[in-house]
Parts: structure tokens; C-alpha cells; sequence
């Protein structure tokens, strides 16, 4: 079947992309120039992978970034203190410790430490606060952001729309949803929520007008649990064996886009639809906190 349903989130990262580098071009023209410090700790592979991507379009769009990569043996009060100078360090309008932390690291403790105002992640328990009162001046986590754009962009109806989200992740899921049940022109969703303790998944996503996958197992989502004409959002990115992979390995998402794609109304591609959307908000919110210390 004709690709005509795919949801292009590299061309619409892009057009984000295009805006945001104007409000840098403006805030350098007022002699700011917008600072985002990545926190890297251990050798996660994918982090590296990730944190290597978001410096590349931090440089692209004239950002200036640095990354701090710590051993993963550093302390908790170590990687504490080093936040609280950045916190002071005016360079900085944006700090963004990678996930996952090692074990002995409390992510909470980490990022209720990150400055709520250079919490561009929106993970701060201030910034999460905000999203679930509907306040406009928090920062939203960059994923569940980037899929809300998708889908104002790609003209998705969420209004009255029976969302599902798979995952209750405080990243994606828990988010996605304070997102589109907000009280708001392109929210006011009906939202579901399944998780891995969840008795009728399959039943739940089969009435979703919207499905967004982000509970970190391949290719979870068949095409028997969708809905013909039900907007798919794959969020997922899970590592499988592959022999013939010269890695090993290859990535795939969370829904069995082979089948899923000819019934979908909208599908997002995996890759090419939410990970460059993440990053676009990413920039976004960097750029707006380096506006509100400006002013
Ligand atoms: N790990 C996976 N997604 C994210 C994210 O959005 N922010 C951070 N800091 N770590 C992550």
C-alpha cells in the first residue's frame, strides 16, 4: 500500500527547527547566547548515541552545548554538587541529565536538583506539577511534547478522542497523558492508560481513535488491536537480535508497523517520526529558558 498515511516527524522537527533558530539568531542579535549542558554518567551505549545527536542539532541551530561525561561509579552527592554549580553557572540556560542513571544514583533526587527553571526535560517535581495544573510557564518532558506537535500538525482530532497510551513511564506515558486530558483546544481527550499489569489491553486499544505506544516492547502492537483508521504513534525503540545486522542487532518500535501501517489512519514511521520530534522540543525549550533569563 501507498506510504500516504505516514506522519513525516523528520519534516515537522524541521519546520520547529526553522523557528527555533530564528528566536536564537534574535536572543545572539541581544548579545545571549542560548547554553545547554548535557550530564552523561556510565557508558550506555544508547545514551552516548543520543546525547551525540542532540549536541549535533544543539550546533546546527547555533546553540552553544557542552557535555559532562562522569564515570559510573560517580557518587550521588557528587553529580549533586556539580548540578547545584551549574545551577549558579549563567552560561547555562539548559541542563539535561541523560537517562538511565546507574542503579546507586536516585533519578528523582537528581532531577528535583536541576534549577526548575533550566529543567528543560520538565521533569523538575516543579515543571511536573505545572503540566498537571495546566500551567502554561513549566517546561514539558521533550517526548510527549514532541508527540502533542505531531499531532496539531498532522491536523489530528484530539478533541473527545478515546486516547490509549501503553506505558506508564514518568518520561513518556504518565506525561502523554496529563497532556491530552488537559482542558484545552488541542487536548480534551478521553485518556486510557495500560501498563504491563493491565487486564484488557488489547480490548482498550481496539476503541482508541489514538494509540501512543511507549511501554518498551517490540513490536507489542498488532494490527488485530487497531482500530481501522486509528492514529498510531510509535514511541518505542527496542534492541532485537539480528545475525545478519552487522551489529547484531537491528532497533524496532513498539508496534508491528508492517501490518499496523495499511490499516492505520496515521502512522508515524520508527525511525523518522517521534526521535526527531524529542529533540526539536529539546531546542525549543532550551531556547525559552535562555528568553526568560534574558528578560
Ligand atoms: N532518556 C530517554 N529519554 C530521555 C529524555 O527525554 N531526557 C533524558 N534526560 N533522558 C532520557
Amino acid at each position: 500500500m501507498a506510504a500516504d498515511n505516514l506522519i513525516d516527524g523528520r519534516a515537522i522537527a524541521d519546520q520547529i527547527h526553522t523557528d527555533t533558530a530564528q528566536r536564537v539568531a534574535s536572543l545572539k542579535s541581544c548579545g545571549v547566547q542560548p547554553g545547554l549542558m548535557f550530564v552523561r554518567v556510565g557508558e550506555d551505549p544508547a545514551s552516548k548515541v543520543y546525547v551525540g545527536m542532540k549536541e549535533r542539532t544543539s550546533a546546527r541551530l547555533g546553540i552553544h552545548s557542552e557535555t559532562l561525561v562522569l564515570d559510573a561509579e560517580t557518587t550521588q552527592s557528587h553529580l549533586l554538587g556539580l548540578l547545584r554549580e551549574l545551577n549558579a553557572d549563567r552560561r547555562f540556560h539548559g541542563i539535561l541529565v541523560q537517562a538511565p542513571l546507574p542503579k546507586h544514583i536516585s533519578e528523582q533526587i537528581v532531577y528535583s536538583t536541576v534549577s526548575p527553571d533550566k529543567d528543560i526535560d520538565g521533569f523538575h517535581p516543579v515543571n511536573v506539577g505545572k503540566l498537571m495544573l495546566g500551567a502554561k510557564d513549566g517546561f514539558r518532558p521533550c517526548t510527549p511534547a514532541g508527540v502533542h506537535e505531531l499531532l496539531i500538525r498532522s491536523e489530528v482530532t484530539t478533541t473527545g478522542a478515546e486516547v490509549v497510551i501503553l506505558g506508564r513511564g514518568n518520561i513518556v506515558g504518565k506525561p502523554m497523558a496529563a497532556i491530552l486530558c488537559q482542558k484545552d483546544q488541542h487536548a480534551d481527550a478521553t485518556v486510557t492508560i495500560c501498563h504491563s499489569r493491565s487486564k484488557q489491553t488489547a480490548e482498550h486499544c481496539r476503541q482508541a481513535d489514538i494509540i501512543v505506544a511507549a511501554m518498551g516492547v517490540a513490536e507489542f502492537l498488532k494490527a488485530d488491536m487497531v482500530k481501522p483508521g486509528a492514529v498510531v504513534i510509535d514511541v518505542g525503540v527496542n534492541r532485537v537480535a539480528d545475525s545478519s545486522a552487522k551489529n547484531g542487532y537491528r532497533l524496532v518500535g513498539d508496534v508491528d508497523f508492517a501490518n499496523v501501517q495499511p490499516i492505520a489512519g496515521k502512522i508515524t514511521p520508527n525511525p523518522g517520526g517521534v526521535g526527531p520530534m524529542t529533540i526539536a522540543i529539546l531546542m525549543q525549550n532550551t531556547v525559552t529558558a535562555a528568553e526568560r533569563a534574558a528578560r
